[in-house]
């Protein structure tokens, strides 16, 4: 089968179109013809190696000390299951799914094994509104963005703010949070602000006009996808019992902000944890219903996934970027 490999951490030049072996399903494993993929920021950071210093050790230990270990990257994807396992009941040979690989990696490739958990594995039938594309962009995004916002406990009439609205994750938030009842700011560079106002946002501030950290209003949750965002005044900016979300942040930012939330009743997370088939159907059933759309910026085929990484690091970037395989 065709797979992107990644041979060493670097520029996007370190991916290449090789043949690989197509895998063989496991009795929990189901076979999945994959029709596309995405280029996220993570997936980038994975293959630059570009992480906080606090998080080298642990990210080297999982995905490889010298050279990756997990070659293949991609974390989400959809696509058809081409067989099961004996144990597997969730899908069947001929549905139409669309998955998060998890750790493990290895959507950039036309075949994948995923392992049918109910812990953790996120499998599942796909939104029957949606094409591979579009669906293989909601199960990182989508599925991580709901997590955080239900470790939140957002209701219906707070007051969130998204950080970084107009990527991947934020995306993503900025819709969930609508569809939990909530007023939504929506923080980004400007030409991504009528973008974030046509997927729900109630406010849209450039971040180069106004820095938010430093004025006077305040949040019931703030939901941070930058890196390198001053934590300590985004605490100040919360509610009373308020949470900040943190999606990337440095360990300086971990301390900064557990230090400004002591004692105060402010609460901070920057746990993130994949979702599971369960989270996939919940999403699925705000897709069908019309209340959550995946936004696509642009398409490339899986043979020009070098342009598609550097793509992604221009910051041009609204929503997400969709690989297209075969
Ligand atoms: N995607 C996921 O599901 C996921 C899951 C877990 C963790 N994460 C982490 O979360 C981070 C964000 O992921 P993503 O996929 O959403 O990235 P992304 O698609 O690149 O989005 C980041 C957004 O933040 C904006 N931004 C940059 N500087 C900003 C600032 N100072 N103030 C406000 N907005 C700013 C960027 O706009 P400009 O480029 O125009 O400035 C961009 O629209 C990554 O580090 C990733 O590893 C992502």
């Amino acid at each position: 089968m065709k797979a992107i490999v990644c041979t060493e951490y670097g520029p996007p030049e370190v991916l290449h179109l090789r043949d690989e072996r197509k895998p063989v399903p496991k009795d929990d494993e189901v076979l999945v013809r994959i029709r596309a993929t995405t280029v996220s920021a993570a997936d980038c950071e994975l293959r630059r190696f570009d992480f906080a210093p606090w998080m080298w050790v642990p990210m080297r230990l999982a995905f490889g000390i010298f050279r990756p270990r997990r070659r293949v990257l991609g974390q989400e994807l959809a696509g058809d299951v081409e067989s099961v396992g004996r144990k597997v009941t969730s899908v069947r040979k001929g549905d139409r799914v669309f998955a998060a690989t998890g750790i493990p990696l290895g959507a950039y490739a036309e075949y994948i094994c995923l392992r049918e958990d109910p812990q953790t594995g996120a499998i599942a039938t796909m939104p029957t509104n949606l094409d591979y594309a579009e669906a293989a962009a909601v199960p990182y995004g989508g599925g991580e963005a709901l997590m955080f916002l239900r470790k939140a406990d957002v209701r219906s009439g707070q007051r969130v703010l998204v950080n970084g609205a107009g990527g991947s994750f934020g995306t993503f938030a900025v819709q969930l949070a609508k569809v939990l009842g909530a007023h939504v700011t929506a923080v980004d560079s400007a030409p991504k602000l009528e973008m974030l106002r046509a997927i729900g946002a109630d406010r849209v501030i450039d971040y180069a006009v106004e820095d938010v950290t430093a004025g006077p209003e305040t949040w019931d949750v703030i939901f941070d996808v930058v890196r390198g965002t001053p934590s300590a005044r985004m605490v100040r900016r919360l509610n009373e019992n308020g949470w900040l979300l943190m999606a990337n942040p440095g360990f300086l930012q971990i301390v900064g902000a557990r230090w400004a939330a002591r004692g105060n009743g402010r609460r901070v997370s920057f746990a993130g944890s994949s979702g599971t088939a369960d989270d996939l159907a919940y999403l699925r059933g705000l897709v069908e219903a019309g209340r959550l759309r995946p936004v696509i910026d642009r398409r490339f085929p899986l043979e020009q996934i070098v342009e598609a990484h550097r793509y992604a690091e221009t910051g041009q970037k609204r929503g997400n970027i969709v690989v297209v395989i075969g």
